[in-house]
């Protein structure tokens, strides 16, 4: 079985890596590339995907200390 792998990068998008089925709102399989990258900041102009137009200015930064 091949391994997936969801990335939250420090202040960028979500990085997806495998076998992932990745659907929009209708069903449509949107996959297109590994990995891809889906923007968390919801500038991008090729949304669900990162266009890089966050890189240096998101302020969120998700990590998981104090939840394990
Ligand atoms: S996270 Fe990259 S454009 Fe939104």
């Amino acid at each position: 079985m091949a391994e997936s792998r969801v990335q939250i990068l420090s202040k960028g998008p979500v990085i997806v890596a495998g076998h992932v089925d990745v659907v929009d709102d209708n069903g449509k399989s949107i996959r297109r590339q590994e990995p891809m990258a889906i923007c968390r900041c919801g500038q991008s102009q090729n949304m669900p995907f990162c266009d890089g137009i966050s890189e240096g200015h998101m302020k969120v930064c998700s990590r998981a200390e104090g939840i394990l």
